[in-house]
């Protein structure tokens, strides 16, 4: 998708909440915190035009699996149309759902939840619906990476998680804030 037609696709979702892909440099950054040496179940949030699913096909195994969760209609359509790999499942949900629609058994094991979604336009209970969710489908010592443009995340994330981590990445439209946390950490 060009990056025109993701402006035009920010105008009409607010819910898109970037005027432009996330850059290479901070999808590389994100992705460092993952082992791509082993088979793994991933599900990403708001893959958007799939900046971050292309660049975690090129790195998973052949074994591996990567679920997108995109409420777009638009974005959706394009990665059905981009993505031809059996390796990718796709749904037009909210994060929220992911429950409902992910294969009962990637049911808490799946190893890495990788989210773009704007957690900052969802209310408290929204919010917390959705960390439930995805401490739920996470395996014991699985990561939420969350890439945010603010701070807000860190209370949320505590009373769910217990546990978080945060780097500053500037070199992006917009800056992010990229959290790491962990189920269960020991
Ligand atoms: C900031 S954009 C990130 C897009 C892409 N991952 C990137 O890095 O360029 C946020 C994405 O989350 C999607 N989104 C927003 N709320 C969502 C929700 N509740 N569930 C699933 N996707 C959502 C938007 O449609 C959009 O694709």
């Amino acid at each position: 998708m060009s990056k025109i037609d993701f402006l035009k696709t920010f105008i009409k979702d607010r819910d898109v909440a970037s005027v432009t892909p996330t850059s290479q440099h901070c999808v590389k950054k994100v992705c460092s915190n993952i082992d791509f040496s082993k088979d793994m179940i991933l599900v990403e949030y708001g893959p958007g035009d799939g900046v971050f699913s292309r660049y975690l096909l090129e790195k998973m195994t052949p074994g591996s699996k990567l679920i997108l969760i995109e409420l777009n209609k638009d974005f959706y359509v394009h990665l059905k149309e981009t993505l031809q790999d059996p390796r990718v499942e796709i749904f037009n949900v909210r994060a929220g759902d992911v429950e409902s629609f992910l294969n009962p058994d990637y049911i808490g094991r799946v190893d890495y939840v990788l989210s773009g979604i704007p957690f900052s336009f969802l209310d408290k209970p929204r919010k917390k619906i959705v960390l439930e969710a995805t401490k739920s489908i996470l395996r014991e010592g699985g990561l939420f990476l969350a890439y945010q443009t603010s701070g807000h995340l860190k209370k949320p994330v505590m009373e769910v998680f217990g546990n978080f981590e945060t780097d500053f990445v500037p070199l992006n439209l917009p800056p992010y804030f990229v959290y790491k946390v962990y189920k269960n950490a020991v």
